[in-house]
């Protein structure tokens, strides 16, 4: 059984839609903090197209409970980490066009780089996790390179366009969960879960947290954050 981070990224979205100073992505995270949250999340982008930098130094004040800030490695990143110093960071792969992340690292062929990068941050007392697919090569290599832990891609398995896809993701996010672990990495997991797909993924055992956003922040229009929250959590524990 996991808990869950809530990736707030969806309220600077909508304040960025009209290029205005709301919704506060701050107040986001003390009401999803208040509904039981482990943790908050955000994207700053290369492009800032809605996290932006004040919102993270402002989040590190107010955040309670973690700070996972998602990011690229890069070396603007990981000043503006190093600087800030959130609880965790979570590495992706991150291309200007995407509409949200898509698919995970590739630590196989970028370990040099990444290598580096999860150095710095570990130096600077970030915890750092690597977002990658469930893949036995990409968990050795983010081992190697000494990553804390990995974050899996649940993204296929959320697409997924039939049960037997579905159910073959979800195997290979159960093995990868369980290889993860008897390589010492601490598991995350996330990218599309919403509160039909959710179960399954949260009743792998050795998973320790979920991050989601985007289903959230959409049921939250309905029915407020708290609630959307709430609803989340009681599914994750079943
Ligand atoms: N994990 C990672 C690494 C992501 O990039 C995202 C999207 O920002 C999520 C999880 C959350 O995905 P979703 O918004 O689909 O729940």
């Amino acid at each position: 059984m996991g808990s869950l981070m809530v990736n707030i990224d969806h309220v600077a979205t909508l304040r960025e839609a009209r290029g205005i100073n709301y919704p506060e992505p701050v107040y986001a995270a003390g009401i999803a903090e208040m509904a039981g949250a482990s943790g908050i999340i955000v994207h700053l982008r290369e492009d800032r197209r809605h996290i932006k930098d004040r919102d993270v130094r402002l989040l590190r004040e107010v955040v309670r409970t973690k700070l996972n800030l998602e990011m690229a490695a890069t070396p603007e990143m990981v000043q503006i980490a190093t600087n800030i110093k959130p609880d965790m960071v979570t590495l992706v792969p991150e291309k200007r066009q995407e509409l949200t992340t898509e698919g995970g690292l590739d630590v196989v062929g970028q370990s040099g780089k990444l290598r580096k990068t999860v150095e710095s941050l570990r130096s600077a007392g970030i915890f750092v996790s690597l977002f990658i697919d469930p893949s036995e090569e990409q968990l050795v290599a983010s081992q190697k390179i000494h990553a804390d832990m990995i974050e899996i891609h649940t993204g296929t398995y959320s697409d997924a366009v039939n049960e037997k896809i579905k159910e073959e993701e979800l195997k290979k996010i159960a093995r990868s969960a369980m290889r993860a672990k008897e390589l010492g990495l601490g598991v995350n997991a996330g990218h599309g879960l919403h509160y039909h797909n959710v179960k399954e993924v949260a009743a792998i055992r050795e998973i320790d947290e979920l991050s989601i956003g985007h289903s959230i922040i959409a049921r939250a229009v309905f029915v407020g954050l708290d609630m959307a929250v709430r609803s989340m959590i009681e599914l994750i524990n079943q």
